[in-house]
């Protein structure tokens, strides 16, 4: 038997299921032994006092997209996936982004123009539908499917992306009957275009005003009634970036039902709460997002659905604008809390964030921050189990985590090109000081290793959790299905 290319040697090595511990023998590029003692290997890797994990999935991050508003995202796929990687993260899957008129199977191609010489850790892309014409929803979805685009993201609000309830339901029953998973920001688009206009009307304009604008109860009722949809057709469901303790309920009662909902939540609605967005002048657009933050029952009542498996997956929502005219202030000085371009960084932060205040501070066992940094999200998307757990056969995609090294963040030392981090300052213990890709060493002794274009598309296989329960009513089973079976 040939030796091992790599042995990690010593480390303490954990899964969403287990920690025990064990040397990781490595051979190309694939977790090939995994015991004690295991024979030398070319190259020795001594980790002992150190956490070995699976490199952690962002399976919620907008790379180089062209937002609705026509702005384009400061990180590209190197920077994105260098920022990605110094944080412990080595697959993330972003948005290749229709535009209304677009045909989704180009907007694919140019995504992939746009990462295949630039990333440096592996990637596959879901999809936004924001116009599901019959083309797009006889030919190209079903296509891109087959072809390993097995999820994606529509909106209920925003004027250029949105879906009314009966285009959802046509997408819904189109990932029905292919076996693809849907992806939903819900908001309620006409609560929050009238609060909007009431706001603007009576002078408010500034930053503070975005988290007004969109209450806690449009996020509610938006998720009740994207719920309720998914429900109607039998069809599992996630909801992305939850910040509202009443979503977060809604999504409990609806798996408390038997439900195939699914959630997802992200570091701003741990860490932040709308006070961030009353700064000085305009600089709480620096922390604008949609949904916002909250408050502090909300950010409890957060941790308290990672801690209790209502949340499936932590990603960070990565929407990188800069803090000038190219991003959240398009129209300078005179920019109004409508005009700022929505999203935060994250990609960086995120498990370094929720390492520190999670399982540092007692809120979440090992397995769970495993479960949802990385592998909740490969089973959730179809990568499982080639990523996302430390298992023979799987890609050696690790980090190697100094659990007690203190950082106090800044963002001259991030590896993004926003120009700030909403967390600056922020204490964290706890870090990835080794990353490795397929083996590959990407990041060791604060360096990058990996080069430009190294990161290869994955291919995402037609989900698990996204199977029918088998609750649907017969009598609407050929309605919904499209065949011909008797109504009655
Ligand atoms: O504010 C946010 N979240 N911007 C990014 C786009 C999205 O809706 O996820
Ligand atoms: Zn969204
Ligand atoms: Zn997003």
């Amino acid at each position: 038997m040939e030796p091992f290319d790599l042995v990690l040697r010593g480390g303490k090595v954990c899964t969403a299921a287990d920690v025990f511990a064990a040397d990781i023998g490595v051979r190309d590029g694939v977790i090939a032994a995994l015991g004690r003692g295991l024979p030398a290997g070319r190259r020795e890797l001594d980790v002992a006092g150190k956490l070995v994990l699976p490199g952690g999935i962002d399976s919620h991050c907008h790379v180089e997209q062209l937002s609705s508003f026509g702005v384009l995202c400061a990180d590209d796929f190197h920077s994105a996936t260098v920022s990605a990687a110094f944080g412990g993260t080595t697959t993330i899957i972003p948005f290749a982004a229709q535009h209304r008129g677009q045909s989704l199977r180009q907007v694919v191609r140019d995504y992939h123009q746009a990462a295949g010489p630039k990333a440096i850790v592996d990637y596959a892309f879901h999809l936004i539908v924001s116009d599901p014409s019959e083309q797009v929803l006889g030919q190209e979805l079903p296509a891109l499917i087959a072809d390993g685009y097995t999820s994606f993201k529509v909106y209920m609000t925003y004027e250029r992306l949105r879906l009314d309830d009966s285009q959802m339901l046509d997408v819904l029953a189109l990932a029905r009957r292919q076996g693809a998973l849907v992806m939903v920001h819900a908001e309620n688009h006409d609560m929050i275009r009238w609060l909007t206009a009431k706001l603007l009307e009576t002078g408010r304009r500034l930053p503070k005003f975005h988290a007004v604008a969109h209450a806690r109860v449009t996020e509610a009722e938006a998720t009740n009634r994207a719920i309720r949809l998914a429900e109607l057709l039998d069809v599992p469901l996630l909801l992305v970036h939850v910040s509202a303790a009443e979503a977060a309920a809604e999504i409990r009662a609806a798996q408390g039902r038997g439900l195939r909902i699914y959630g997802e939540t992200c570091p701003q609605y741990l860490f932040l709460t709308a006070a961030d967005l009353d700064r000085e002048g305009l600089a709480g657009a620096m922390f604008c997002c949609s949904p916002p933050p909250r408050d502090q029952a909300a950010q409890a009542a957060i941790w308290r659905g990672l801690a209790n498996g209502t949340f499936q997956v932590f990603s960070s929502d990565h929407a990188p604008y800069r803090f000038d005219a190219s991003g959240k202030l398009p129209k300078g000085e005179a920019t109004t809390f409508k005009d700022m371009a929505n999203g935060l960084p994250g990609l960086e932060l995120r498990l370094p964030l929720l390492f520190s205040e999670g399982v540092r501070q007692g809120r979440l066992e090992l397995t769970q921050f495993v479960a949802l940094g990385a592998t909740n999200h490969a089973r959730l998307y179809g990568l499982y189990p080639r990523k996302g757990t430390i298992a023979i056969g799987s890609d050696a995609d690790l980090a190697i985590w100094d659990t007690d090294k203190r950082v106090t963040v800044r963002w001259a030392e991030l590896h993004d090109k926003v120009g700030y981090t909403p967390y600056e300052g922020r204490e964290l213990v706890g870090w990835p000081t080794t990353v490795l890709s397929r083996g590959r060493f990407v990041v060791a002794g604060g360096q990058l290793l990996a080069s430009p274009g190294s990161g290869r598309f994955l291919p995402c296989a037609k989900p698990d959790p996204a199977r029918p329960s088998g609750r649907l009513p017969t009598e609407l089973a050929g309605l919904v299905d499209g065949d011909d079976r008797p109504l009655f």
